[in-house]
């Protein structure tokens, strides 16, 4: 049996598939943003060509997140204000938003841009609009200049809420994910 403290028993946890869903979409998004890193500091085709195919895959992943979702009842929130209640589903709406815009906008500008996106090796994603460059600029445009730079805010309010519970709260609610 585990050891658990009496304060950990009293929180409830999210499903198991849920906090698998949760983990996996940020280790995309790290291997994601690892592999544009990569590819700025060498400009090897590898990595921008890794890039499109991990964030399609997040792209799925969080349709599939969303679906789970739909039929996942949360469990109920730890005691806090309502105005913080309100403002983290705020932010979990916004997360789960943003990371299925960001690989959309990718793919938008790629296909614009008259390139089809390999994904491993395994299947393609050909050009299915007609060639267009303004739109491929527009799509660039969104991608690293409006919703990545909302990601990474989102995301740093986020994981600063997480540690705030943790630490100055100490009220477990991380353990909730875990
Ligand atoms: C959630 C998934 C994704 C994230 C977090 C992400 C993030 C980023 C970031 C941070 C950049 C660099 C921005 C900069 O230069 O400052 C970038 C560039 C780029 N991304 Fe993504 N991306 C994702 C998905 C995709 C997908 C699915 C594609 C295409 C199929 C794609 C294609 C590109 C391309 C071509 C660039 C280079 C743009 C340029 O150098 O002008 N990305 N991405
Ligand atoms: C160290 C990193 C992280 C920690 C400690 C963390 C912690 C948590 C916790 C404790 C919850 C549950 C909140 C609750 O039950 O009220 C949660 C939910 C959530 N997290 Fe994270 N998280 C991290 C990284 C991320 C990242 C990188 C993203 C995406 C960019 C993300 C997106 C979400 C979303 C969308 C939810 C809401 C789940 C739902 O309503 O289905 N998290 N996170």
């Amino acid at each position: 049996m585990d050891k658990v403290q009496p304060s950990v028993t009293q929180v409830n946890k999210w499903s198991v598939m849920s906090r698998v869903f949760h983990w996996i979409s940020a280790l995309l998004l790290l291997v994601t943003w690892a592999m544009i890193f990569l590819y700025g500091n060498t400009d090897n085709s590898l990595y921008i060509n890794l890039h499109k195919a991990f964030g399609v895959s997040l792209l799925f992943w969080m349709l599939a997140r969303v679906i789970n979702r739909v039929f996942t009842k949360a469990p109920p929130a730890v005691a806090m204000p309502k105005w913080q209640v309100v403002i983290s589903q705020l932010t979990h709406f916004a997360l789960y938003a943003l990371l299925i815009a960001m690989p959309v906008a990718g793919l938008l500008m790629s296909v614009y841009g008259g390139r089809p996106v390999d994904v491993f090796g395994l299947f393609q994603i050909p050009v299915f609009v007609e060639i267009d460059r303004s739109a491929a600029r527009f799509y660039n445009d969104l991608h690293t200049d409006i919703i990545w730079p909302m990601i990474l805010v989102f995301t740093v309010a986020h994981i600063g809420a997480a540690l705030f519970h943790q630490f100055i709260q100490k009220d477990k609610l991380i353990n909730r994910i875990l």
